[in-house]
């Protein structure tokens, strides 16, 4: 079992209770943190929605989300005792008076906790509706007791710099920012919380981790599902907005970062804000040169036809909407001036996989035979995000033998054997940090922004000039040709482990 400190009590208001991410990961999270005691001994989770249900009907149907979602399964007696705490509530988020339900839900349980408890206010609905919610909440004298009330806001956080930057002053009006959550889920998973310990943790990696021993660096998050049901979502979003903005430009921040000086919440984000603001910003006429798209058409993948994108439902048949990404990004500061971060995501691609590779630069090699070196190759340290979990070490070593000939090895840390797979999944952590007002895995309004700053030219460049090869890459490919030349030009290549 995990270890988790006891909370304290809390409610939970979940608004798009009937909806597909309590369904899929609210309510699953939840229920194994109940398994392994990290819930607070008291608390209520309130599914909140528009759709009519019974508390029976609501039950048996969050139970169906468990059996196919969760990571550990429900028992009849564990899943009894958890479901004594949910409930249901159907009411129309447009009717000022219908939030005075959540004031009874709060003032009932206040009554029977003894205190005044922890109150989770999570946005799992459509962005357009949360300016209406949020405002009818500060209506709630206790929402705005800062210690307690915590308002959680899921991606997309905006469609541009300036929806993301109206969308943050409008939830700033009525709460304050140590209030408010923004989920990136990619920050909550065990393996990206790991980098900070991998790098700050040991003496072995941080003197070497700048320009003068690292060439360059990629991360890769490739899928190889299509857009499936998220069509009509995704057409107005792509690669860049539903990925690098967000989870991508994350995973660069923990690699990128200045070591912070504790785990406070707003320093740790302090420190990634800096690298926001260093990476190089490129004009509209340079994004051809650092920037590559694509979209999928219509394949084959392990012997079944897919449909390609414009063929998706929901989307454009001539739809300009790029479901591939590739992007060569410059930090430009003492620690990295000069090393490309190439990254790159997209879907229908050959491998799932999210992955880090740091490329050392090469060892002096002059010493050794010239057969010795013909398979020489640089130091890499390879970071498996998701679904391989590991860290790889890739050193070169002698083969047996009379004759002095070098190859690489791997040397393996993985997730699964060192720990039995016993890992919480990204909500689970990140649910408990908001229970426990815990920040550091939350976006600041900073952030964001500068986050969107920094994608806003490639947009602009992309909306407005239509590529006319679109779609130009298969499925079960690992994207566009653009893709490799952009990298190739420098005189690399992508890499994955996995592949
Ligand atoms: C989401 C994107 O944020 O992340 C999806 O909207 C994507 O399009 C998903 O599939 C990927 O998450 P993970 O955890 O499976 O890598």
């Amino acid at each position: 079992m995990l270890d988790y400190k006891k909370l304290a009590p809390a409610i939970l208001f979940i608004f798009g209770g009937s909806g597909d991410l309590n369904y899929r990961k609210l309510t699953p999270a939840l229920y194994n943190l109940f398994l392994d005691a990290a819930m607070p001994d008291q608390f209520r989770i309130v599914g909140i929605g528009r759709s009519e249900f019974t508390d029976t009907d609501y039950k048996k149907h969050l139970k169906e989300g468990i059996d196919q979602f969760s990571r550990k399964k429900a028992d009849a007696e564990s899943w009894k005792n958890f479901s004594t705490h949910l409930d249901y509530i159907k009411m129309d988020i447009n009717e000022k008076t219908h939030f005075e339900k959540l004031a009874s839900v709060v003032s009932e349980q206040e009554k029977k906790y003894g205190v005044h408890p922890n109150i989770v206010f999570y946005m799992a609905v459509a962005p357009q509706l949360v300016p209406v919610i949020v405002k009818h909440l500060s209506g709630l004298a206790f929402c705005h007791d800062t210690k307690t009330a915590r308002i959680v806001v899921e991606k997309p956080f905006g469609h541009d710099l300036e929806s993301a930057r109206e969308m943050n002053h409008m939830l700033l009006q009525y709460f304050e920012e140590d209030q408010i959550f923004r989920i990136d889920h990619y920050l909550g998973k065990e393996t990206v919380q790991n980098i900070l310990a991998l790098r700050f943790a040991n003496a072995m990696f941080e003197p070497i981790w700048n320009r003068n021993y690292i060439e360059h660096i990629q991360i890769t998050a490739s899928e190889t599902v299509g857009v499936e049901a998220r069509g009509s979502y995704y057409e107005n979003a792509g690669a860049l907005r539903d990925m690098i903005q967000n989870h991508i430009l994350q995973l660069l921040c923990m690699i990128a970062m200045e070591p912070p000086v504790s785990f406070n919440s707003n320093e740790i984000r302090n420190k990634k804000v800096d690298v926001l603001k260093a990476i190089r910003r490129i004009s509209f006429d340079q994004v051809q040169e650092y920037a590559a798209r694509g979209q999928y058409g219509p394949g084959w993948v392990k012997g079944k036809q897919v449909p390609g994108y414009r063929q998706e439902k929901g989307v454009d048949a001539q739809s300009n909407t790029e479901t591939f990404a590739a992007v060569k990004f410059f930090v430009d500061n003492w620690r990295w001036q000069g090393v490309p971060f190439y990254v790159r995501t997209g879907k229908r691609m050959r491998v799932k996989s999210t992955e880090i590779t740091i490329q050392l630069r090469r060892a002096p090699s002059y010493a050794f035979p010239k057969e010795a070196i013909e398979t020489w190759r640089p130091n890499r340290l390879a970071i498996g995000i998701s679904p391989e979990r590991d860290i790889m070490l890739r050193f070169q070593a002698k083969r047996p033998g009379q004759s002095v000939v070098l190859s690489p090895v791997d040397m393996v840390f993985n997730y699964k054997n060192a720990y039995n797979g016993e890992e919480p999944e990204a909500y689970e952590t990140l649910l408990y940090d908001v229970m426990d007002g815990d920040a550091t895995l939350f976006m600041r309004a900073d952030q964001v922004e500068a986050a969107w700053e920094i994608v806003m030219p490639i947009i602009n460049a992309w909306q407005n000039r239509k590529l006319l090869d679109f779609p130009n890459y298969s499925p079960d490919s690992w994207g566009p040709e653009d893709a490799e030349a952009l990298i190739a030009r420098d005189g690399h290549n992508w890499i994955s482990q996995y592949s």
